[in-house]
């Protein structure tokens, strides 16, 4: 860690971003927690639409929505009735097309939530499919006769990733597949029904102007088709699903699907995106799903399952550079989102998480922040009464859940309920919220909001910020990123984060960014750096 002799730093230039997606900053909105625009206590797209203009003055590049359609209730809207029309809660197909004219004056794009590896209980087709075993619909899910001995074991031993077995029963005795709830029955990709109603779906929210999907579950939706048994039991404590679930998981038929969306994403005069789910363990596995002609971005969860732990970050972000270069992708980085602990608990502090975030927003490839990363919030302690997530209930109270990351958030300070609505929230803000929030932080130079829109301007006007390129390396407890623009140009910088204990010197010339204040200013080509910090420096 010796300085080195360095050129002048030239300011900042601006840089081309074409596609957009490449390095995109999105910004991930739950909606049903985000700002109540009719005042009935739960998140609406008029709320969304209010709030872009924060959003812009953050200086992230598209918006993510949560599912916004009619939904049955049993898993936060990831469990669909129709999927062409908007739960009354959160507004009308108008509100939509309002939403998406609205982000794009403000230089913003919209990308909505699709879930295609199951519907609802309550769609039509699986109504119909209960009521006549032969009919069309009934054939777009993964039906199993009832035992001949009448006995009550399930088809297979697939699991439901929320607990239990994954097969249920319907009244007249047959099985049926479900890898969430039993709310939740898993479709039958091999239909070729089910493939064209979903063209339909994309192209009906493309036409509206939508820029783009989330896709839910994205590695997931074919099954074997002989129903053999899993090798193995999933532990959700793992990075992701790997040869265990061999049988539920990554079948090869689902990149004929992403050929196939990517194909109708291309086909309009401004190509749409596609960022999918892809929570298996194997990262070049991963990358598959991010070749050229599939989706645009594949998430991979193993920095968000990563602990404050230097061999654990530098170790992953380096296989993830590596899976992700090898088919010519960007990486999608992700440390929080609406199925996980927010950082601050995770990691243990505020701090930890601003320094986590300054390495993320260093990484070349594109970075997914979740609603309230920004504001440094801490996972709430939701009263038992008040849970709602499936995965508390289904576990018979052994998992949390996911109820804590999904409070809705703080606006204004002194406000009620912290501005969010006037009416009591859908879930409850803890009692430390409004110290939280937005009017709080954006006047503030030291707030973890100012940080994030410090680290998003810079990452904007450095080439070697976000789209460069990156080398990882790792000494004791400290994470060194060295990353250079693609063409060289200007730079070099280095993003050094301390993961340790106890301070370290580090070599700098110039300090660009740091995640907490009072940081001191390199002297003769070394900084030191006190634990749980990160920087971007100039060497
Ligand atoms: C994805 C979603 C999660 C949901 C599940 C079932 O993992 O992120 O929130 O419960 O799919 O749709
Ligand atoms: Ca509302």
């Amino acid at each position: 860690m010796s300085a080195e002799p360095m050129q002048d730093t030239r300011p900042f230039e601006h840089v081309t971003r074409d596609p957009w997606w490449r390095d995109a900053v999105v910004y991930q909105v739950y909606l049903r927690s985000f700002a109540d625009g009719n005042g009935d206590g739960i998140g609406d797209f008029p709320g969304l639409r209010a709030r872009l203009p924060y959003l812009a003055e953050l200086g992230v590049d598209a918006v993510w929505v949560t599912p916004h359609y009619v939904s049955g209730g049993a898993d936060g809207g990831y469990d669909v009735v129709d999927f062409t029309a908007v739960d009354p809660d959160y507004g009308t197909v108008e509100d939509v097309r309002g939403l998406v004219e609205d982000a794009h004056a403000l230089g913003l794009r919209v990308l909505l939530d699709i879930v295609p590896n199951h519907t609802s209980d309550q769609h039509p087709w699986f109504q119909r499919a209960l009521a006549d075993p032969d009919s069309p619909e009934a054939a777009r899910y993964h039906f199993r006769p009832a035992n001949e001995d009448g006995g009550d074991e399930p088809p297979n031993n697939w699991q439901s990733m929320f607990g239990g077995p994954a097969w249920s029963r319907t009244p007249d005795g047959r099985w049926y597949l479900h890898l969430f709830t039993p709310q939740q029955p898993d479709l039958d990709w091999r239909n070729p029904e089910v493939v064209a109603d979903f063209d339909r779906t994309l192209r009906f929210w493309f036409d509206l102007g939508v820029d783009g999907f989330r896709v839910d579950v994205a590695y997931g939706l074919f099954k074997d088709p002989a129903y053999r048994d899993n090798p193995g039991i999933y532990s959700p404590t793992l990075f992701g699903h790997g040869p265990e679930q061999a049988m539920t998981t990554n079948q090869p038929e689902v990149h004929d699907i992403w050929r196939r969306w990517r194909a109708l994403c291309d086909s309009y005069a401004e190509p749409r995106m596609l960022v999918g789910e892809v929570s298996l363990a194997d990262l070049s596995e991963v990358g598959r799903y991010a070749r050229p002609d599939e989706l645009h971005h594949a998430f991979q969860f193993r920095l968000l399952k990563s602990d404050w732990d230097a061999a654990s970050f530098a170790d992953t972000i380096a296989e993830a550079l590596t899976a992700f270069d090898a088919v010519g992708a960007p990486a999608p980085w992700v440390l929080g989102n609406h199925d996980k602990a927010r950082q601050v608990t995770r990691y243990g502090s505020v701090r930890r998480a601003r320094a986590a975030a300054l390495l993320m927003l260093a990484l070349p490839g594109s970075a997914y922040l979740y609603a309230g990363e920004e504001l440094g919030l801490p996972e709430a302690d939701v009263p038992v009464a008040s849970r709602r997530d499936p995965i508390f209930f289904r576990s018979g109270g052994k998992r949390a859940g996911r109820d804590g990351c999904r409070i809705p958030m703080p606006w204004e300070a002194s406000r009620p309920n912290a501005g969010f609505s006037a009416a009591t929230p859908w879930l409850p803000q803890p009692a430390g919220w409004p110290g939280h929030a937005v009017d709080r932080q954006e006047s503030d130079p030291d707030s973890t909001f100012t940080l994030y829109q410090q680290a998003l301007m810079a990452r904007r006007l450095h080439p070697a910020l976000g789209s460069g390129r990156a080398s990882v390396t790792r000494h004791g407890d400290v994470v060194r990123v060295d990353l250079v623009a693609r063409d060289g140009e200007p730079g070099p910088v280095t993003c050094w984060v301390n993961m340790g204990s106890a301070p370290v010197t580090v070599a700098a010339r110039t300090l660009l960014l740091a995640s907490s204040p009072g940081v001191p200013g390199p002297v003769d080509g070394r900084l030191t750096l006190a634990a749980d910090t990160a920087v971007w420096v100039s060497r």
